[in-house]
């Protein structure tokens, strides 16, 4: 697949690197081109541009910024460009706030969540809540001592949950569908369950799984 990611962070190139060693195309966009010379110069293969050149170059999109800034990133990135698209979403709605007591402060509620906004105002384009309740060390096929990890994904499209659920299975998870976009409402907050053993033990290496009745 041709996959554009909008974002040049640490799950921007995470996910690249993952893209890239399954096969697929890739393109970063930012916006400073510039700054991922020394991350291409590694990864010769891979593309850098803008963020509309990055939506305009992907079949599939992934939107990997900073989660205030998720909007104004997608609208920059141009509904043209997006338009139609499946689009993994793995951004998470940190306020700008420090956590308490290791707990992160959102800037939503419990009854909206950002995929939830993003999905109103871009309508046609096929968000999946994807790779947001991991690190970004431990996304592209990871081992843990516990089996295969399990992904929790929602989101409105049902095709674009398949396609999604087929880049998981390569990246080494399980993917639990949790039903339509309103479901990211309790998807974005594993963020925060997951980020507490870091900020307080400094442990950032594990990840959810789901235990099924046999
Ligand atoms: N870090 C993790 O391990 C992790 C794990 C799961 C989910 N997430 C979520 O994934 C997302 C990306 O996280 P990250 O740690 O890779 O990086 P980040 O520092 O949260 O975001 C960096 C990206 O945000 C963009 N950005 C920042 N301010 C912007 C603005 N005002 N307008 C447009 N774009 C802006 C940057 O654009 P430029 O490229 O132009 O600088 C950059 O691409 C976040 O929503 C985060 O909560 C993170």
């Amino acid at each position: 697949m041709r996959v554009g990611i909008i974002g040049s962070g640490p799950v921007a190139k995470a996910l690249a690197g993952g893209f890239l060693r399954h096969g697929h195309e890739v393109m970063l966009g930012t916006r400073t081109p510039a700054k991922l010379a020394d991350w291409v110069a590694g990864n010769p293969t891979a593309r850098v541009g803008s963020f509309p050149d990055a939506a305009a170059f992907g079949g599939l999109i992934v939107l990997a910024v900073k989660g205030t800034a998720a909007a104004d990133a997608l609208r920059a990135a141009g509904a043209a460009n997006l338009s139609g698209k499946p689009l993994i979403d793995a951004t998470n709605p940190i306020a700008d706030a420090p956590p308490s007591n290791g707990v992160l402060k959102f800037f939503t509620d419990l009854d909206e969540s950002l995929m939830e906004r993003l999905q109103r105002e871009f309508t046609d384009v096929r968000f999946v809540k994807a790779f947001n309740s991991v690190g970004n060390a431990g996304m592209v096929n990871p081992q843990f001592k516990g089996g295969t990890p399990t992904m929790f994904i929602c989101g409105n499209d049902d095709a674009a949950k398949k396609i999604v659920g087929g880049i998981l299975d390569q990246f080494g998870w399980e993917t639990a569908d949790m039903g339509k976009a309103e479901a990211a409402r309790a998807i974005e907050p594993l963020c925060m369950l997951w980020c507490i053993p870091g900020f307080l033990r400094n442990d950032w290496m594990h990840a959810f799984k789901l235990l099924t009745a046999p």
